[in-house]
């Protein structure tokens, strides 16, 4: 019988074209707007394998239901490297796969991080909508000065993959890297200090720790309080790291010289205060959003798939 695959959310064409060669069948929510819970979970029974994305979320109730499927749910592939959006203990014990994509999107989120960090020091945003309104009145020399980012301590929050990347990236622009990480590492690039260490010295405080229990609101305003005055702040890594609440009443108090932000607490909602400073840096979760990095998602998700039904582990089994 032909397996069944449901996919949540348009994606990139490799892994459908994959599954397809394999002769599978594949349902694909194809609007652009987000499945809301209720229709998720109303669509993605009865498949073999479901695509899908932060957006949606795969508690103990979805698990339920994907036990009970005709044919029962087998895998949940993730098409992201985050997923705190399900209850993989849950599923585990339930012997359902769950799946991520995590390194092929290193890149392209690391990238994000130094987009952020550059338009943040340089007052990127002022800048351009100064000419693009018509006021730029030639070259001077006292206006529009932002800061360096060279000889700068740049302080990294979870010091894995992507935090590494964007280390490597950081020291190019001559930085010092310092980063916090649960596990000791032994890497030359940089210098692990403690997390209240780390908060005093750096210049720059790019976040890279997925969002645990743990890490919920990581920063809030006892954090902000302890950060350098004119620290720069960015986050790719998800919105609840952050305490977007207290992040606004910061900002109003002058505290930062630019905030960076990919991610938001309840996206895709940003709560609106945000929008009025004009030292913050706002973009719409797009740290993995090139063509080649999804497309490589878009395989990876489809390879996981296909281990499963291959009776294998899947290869990016996240526990
Ligand atoms: C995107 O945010 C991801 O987790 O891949």
């Amino acid at each position: 019988m032909k397996r069944k695959v449901f996919v949540s959310y348009p994606i990139a064409p490799a892994g459908l074209d994959l599954l397809q060669q394999h002769n599978i069948e594949i349902t694909m929510h194809a609007d652009h707007v987000p499945l809301t819970q209720p229709e998720f979970i109303r669509q993605f029974q009865n498949h073999d394998a479901v695509i899908m994305t932060l957006g949606e979320q795969v508690h103990s109730d979805v698990i339920e239901l994907a036990l009970r499927g005709n044919p029962p749910t087998k895998i949940f592939s993730n098409y992201g490297v985050g997923y705190n959006n399900i209850d993989v203990a849950y599923a585990k014990s339930n012997h359902i796969f769950i799946t991520n994509t995590p390194d092929v999107l290193t890149d392209a989120t690391a990238d994000a991080a130094l987009l952020l960090m550059l338009a943040v020091a340089r007052r990127f945003r002022t800048a351009e909508h100064l000419i693009r309104a018509g006021k730029f009145q030639g070259w001077s020399t006292l206006k529009q000065l932002g800061v360096d980012l060279n000889g700068k301590t740049l302080g990294i929050v979870g010091f894995g993959r992507i935090g590494q990347a964007v280390a490597f990236r950081a020291k190019a622009f001559g930085m010092e890297i310092i980063y916090t990480k649960r596990t000791p590492l032994e890497l030359r690039i940089g210098k692990q200090v403690s997390f209240e260490t780390l908060l005093r010295t750096s210049d720059v405080v790019s976040v890279h720790t997925p969002l645990t229990g743990e890490t919920v609101h990581l920063f809030s305003r006892r954090e902000f309080e302890m950060m350098k005055p004119n620290a720069i702040l960015i986050n790719t890594s998800r919105g609840a790291v952050i305490d977007e609440k207290a992040l606004v009443v910061a900002l109003r108090e002058g505290k930062f010289f630019g905030v960076g932000l990919d991610v938001y607490e309840q996206e895709p909602h940003v709560s609106p205060e945000l929008f009025t400073f004009e030292n913050v840096v706002l973009l719409p979760h797009i740290g993995a959003a090139t063509t080649e990095t999804r497309n490589r998602m878009s395989l990876i998700c489809a390879e996981n798939i296909l281990d499963c039904f291959n009776s294998r582990t899947p290869r990016n089994l996240v526990y």
